[in-house]
């Protein structure tokens, strides 16, 4: 821990930590929080180095915002399978086949996939976003969870792009699960993630990203929750309101590419200034585009 922070006053470095990091992560974090957080911070730094604990499409939007800065990433094999769901030539397919239609793509989406799309929403201002847009009709990806919340809260008709992408930890929590434990706690509000199914969304007090979840806890007056979104969250909500009580709606939803990176890895990416997250500049040219539409 001391070497870490040795290192990154040497270096001018800043750690950015998505909140479903490990809790030690969390804990050296200069700054910790959801996607669209992060890649504010990442815009605003003045660090010449910027360490990416999450996974690797924060770490490039983090590397597009900031062409002059070097974004590394403790280990390159954290990809969110989400991203994986949209490669760039199913987003043009898609642009072929409804000309008429804007595209707005979640962050969660590979680079080359971001310089197809008109803007880049999280799930925190999906909906903003969307009604940003000229067309009736908006091409939305890729997660359908988030597509299908997202067009309750707008008059625009949304096509999932691709029909049915889904992030695997969210797709694990279910209605019956978290009845259950309404049952056990009816005291407790329901925060639940917008990437989870329709019917889990329903029955939540907030449906939000992982930021607006943290600002909810700091401000209710209920002393329990029951958590609908990856483990690491916890931690987390821990460090907003150490009072209260945390209970997750499935104990088992960890996103093991979040926790790839361990205290060592990062160590080892200070020092040796690894892995370096490069994005094509033609990429990066469009992506911050995008990217740049709803950050400012
Ligand atoms: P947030 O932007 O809400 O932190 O979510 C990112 C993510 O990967 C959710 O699975
Ligand atoms: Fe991707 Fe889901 Fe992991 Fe978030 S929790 S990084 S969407 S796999």
């Amino acid at each position: 821990m001391k070497k870490i922070l040795k290192l990154k006053k040497e270096k001018n470095a800043i750690i950015l930590a998505h909140n479903y990091q490990r809790p030690e992560i969390q804990d050296i974090a200069d700054y910790l929080g959801d996607s669209l957080g992060l890649s504010l911070h990442a815009s605003e730094t003045d660090a010449k180095i910027i360490v990416f604990c999450g996974v690797t499409f924060m770490a490039e939007t983090a590397a597009l915002l900031n062409p002059d800065k070097t974004v590394l990433i403790p280990d390159r094999n954290a990809l969110c399978p989400l991203a994986g769901m949209l490669p760039a030539e199913l987003a043009r397919m898609y642009r072929e086949k409804h000309p008429e239609a804007n595209m707005v793509l979640y962050v969660n989406t590979l680079a080359e996939a971001k310089a197809e799309c008109d803007a880049v929403c999280t799930s925190a201002n999906s909906v903003e976003t969307v009604n940003r847009m000229k067309s009736d009709t908006v091409l939305f990806g890729p997660d359908a969870n988030l597509a299908k919340y997202t067009e309750k809260f707008t008059a625009k008709h949304l096509i999932p792009v691709p029909r049915s992408g889904f992030c695997p930890v969210h797709k694990l929590f279910s209605k019956d699960d978290v009845l259950e434990l309404k049952k056990r706690y009816p005291e407790a509000e329901v925060l639940v993630h917008p990437e989870c199914d329709p019917e889990v969304c329903d029955i939540a007090d907030l449906v939000g990203s992982t930021a607006k979840m943290s600002d909810w806890v700091k401000k209710s007056n209920a002393d329990k929750f029951i958590v609908a979104t990856e483990i690491g969250m916890l931690h987390r909500l821990k460090k907003d309101r150490e009072d209260a009580v945390y209970i997750p709606a499935y104990n088992q939803a960890v996103c093991v590419n979040m926790k790839m990176h361990t205290l060592e890895k990062l160590y080892l990416s200070l020092k040796k200034e690894r892995y370096v997250v490069n994005v094509r500049p033609d990429i990066a040219t469009a992506a911050r585009k995008a990217v740049d539409f709803v950050l400012k």
